[in-house]
């Protein structure tokens, strides 16, 4: 029998009773933190308040998914007003609709669009459409990019030097102990940026190549931008041998207004969505081109990827995320992402001040700091030691208990529409004395 939880528990009381009924006490990984994970109170903005009272600027929003900072009021009143209605029907809404011409109508390359839980499944979703549509067994991704947890997505996720074998051809490597032979065995890993390598690479594979798979701007990997010349040679190259170009842009649809694809030349035939446009709620959604999309149509003859989901669509999250989008608007999105350039130069001015070797990379309103004089170029360089992770967690830890910030745990931020200046500079400041006070370990890095 589980203990009693009493009002105004510690953490670690809190952590002790969770681990005897979750593995490890949290049910996300992410969250997962030593000695215990973190406990939420409440929130409201920018601004986090944890279960002792302290409250903490928030330039983690919830892994890059709350665009407008916490408990928005446009918001909260659209879902109150529909929580009152139902939360989930046997029914299609016109929540479902609205949110779906939104969408469509914002990005060029989504002419049809079918919503889903999660990121993951979103992702999910997209690779066994491109199957179905061409065919064909094989996804090619990005050595160590993070697509969500589904088998094939997560191949060559955490590949280390001890695995990833050759450049010109890494290996497959699986995530999760157990994973079948036959999974490895479809999935294709290219380096990131690299249109010689990669190219080749697709070439060995074409005939069974169903999709090439892209995050435009892949965290793990460095959070560096695809450039314009590596998704145009992808995409010819899928053109002239009959795959599809897919898009991941979970995280990046902040980047622009139509998401990270509205800077290139080639645009994707299919595109996963889901963090912001859910709102604040659990959220994922598949857009694309009509021809592609219509292996979703029960009206087809022959109906080639049945795809269900109890609470896709549901209309909480629908009203969330059209409101959430509406308010991120192409004026929005140009603020936010000119508030982050200042935050970034800001943030240059830190390092520069305090003399330490680190950099800084990002699009959009997202960056994340490196422990290293040069920014990373491709997942190798981006690749952290034991050791680095280590320190990272002290700069985090200091972040978070002396100077009542939190970031993500890749010591990177994701920013919100309601910060301001004030909260740049209290970043930006907090991250000067992190590098002095960390400065001797720092510069041994170097
Ligand atoms: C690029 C990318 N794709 C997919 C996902 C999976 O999304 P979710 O966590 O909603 O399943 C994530 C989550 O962080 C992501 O960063």
């Amino acid at each position: 029998m589980s203990q009693k939880i009493e009002p105004n528990q510690n953490a670690d009381t809190l952590f002790q009773m969770a681990c005897e009924v979750i593995p490890g006490g949290v049910s996300r990984h992410t969250v997962f933190n030593k000695p215990h994970p973190y406990y939420a109170s409440k929130a409201k903005g920018c601004f986090v308040t944890d279960i002792d009272g302290i409250e903490r600027l928030d330039f983690a929003n919830n892994m890059a998914s709350l665009i407008h900072g916490h408990a928005h009021p446009a918001i909260l009143e659209a879902v109150m007003e529909q929580l009152q209605r139902g939360t989930a029907y046997t029914m299609a809404t016109v929540a479902e609709l609205e949110f779906a011409q939104l969408l469509c109508n914002r990005i060029p390359s989504v002419e049809k669009v079918r919503f889903m839980n999660s990121g993951t499944e979103a992702v999910m979703a997209m690779m066994k459409a491109a199957r179905a549509f061409t065919g064909r067994p094989k996804i090619a991704k990005c050595e160590g990019a993070y697509h969500g947890t589904y088998d094939f997505a997560e191949v060559s996720q955490t590949s280390n030097p001890g695995n990833w074998g050759d450049l010109n051809s890494p290996n497959s490597v699986p995530l999760v102990f157990g994973t079948p032979q036959s999974v490895l065995d479809n999935m294709v890993i290219f380096p990131f940026n690299d249109i010689e390598k990669t190219i080749a690479i697709l070439d060995r594979h074409a005939a069974d190549l169903a999709a090439v798979m892209l995050d435009p701007v892949p965290h793990r990997v460095g959070l560096i931008p695809a450039t314009n010349e590596f998704i145009s040679a992808i995409y010819q190259w899928a053109r002239k041998h009959g795959a599809l170009l897919l898009f991941d842009e979970v995280v990046t649809l902040r980047v622009g207004y139509e998401g990270a694809q509205e800077h290139y030349d080639s645009k994707p035939d299919m595109t996963a969505m889901g963090k912001i446009i859910g709102g604040g709620f659990p959220v994922g959604a598949l857009g694309g081109r009509s021809d592609v999309m219509k292996v979703f149509d029960p009206r087809e003859s022959r109906l080639l990827f049945p795809h269900s989901g109890t609470f896709s669509a549901n209309p909480i999250t629908t009203t969330a995320g059209r409101v959430a989008m509406e308010l991120f608007d192409r004026n929005a999105v140009e603020n936010l992402n000119a508030l982050t350039q200042t935050t970034i130069r800001q943030i240059e001015e830190a390092i520069k001040l305090a003399a330490v070797p680190i950099s800084i990379t990002g699009a959009g309103s997202m960056f994340r700091i490196h422990l290293s004089a040069t920014p990373p170029q491709t997942y190798r360089q981006a690749f952290q030691p034991k050791e680095v992770v280590g320190i990272i967690e002290n700069l985090l830890n200091y972040m978070y208990h002396k100077e009542n910030i939190m970031m993500i745990n890749t010591f990177a931020c994701m920013m919100s529409t309601v910060m301001t200046q004030m909260e740049v500079d209290r970043l930006s400041e907090g991250l000067y004395r992190c590098f002095m006070h960390h400065k001797d370990v720092l510069e041994k890095l170097a």
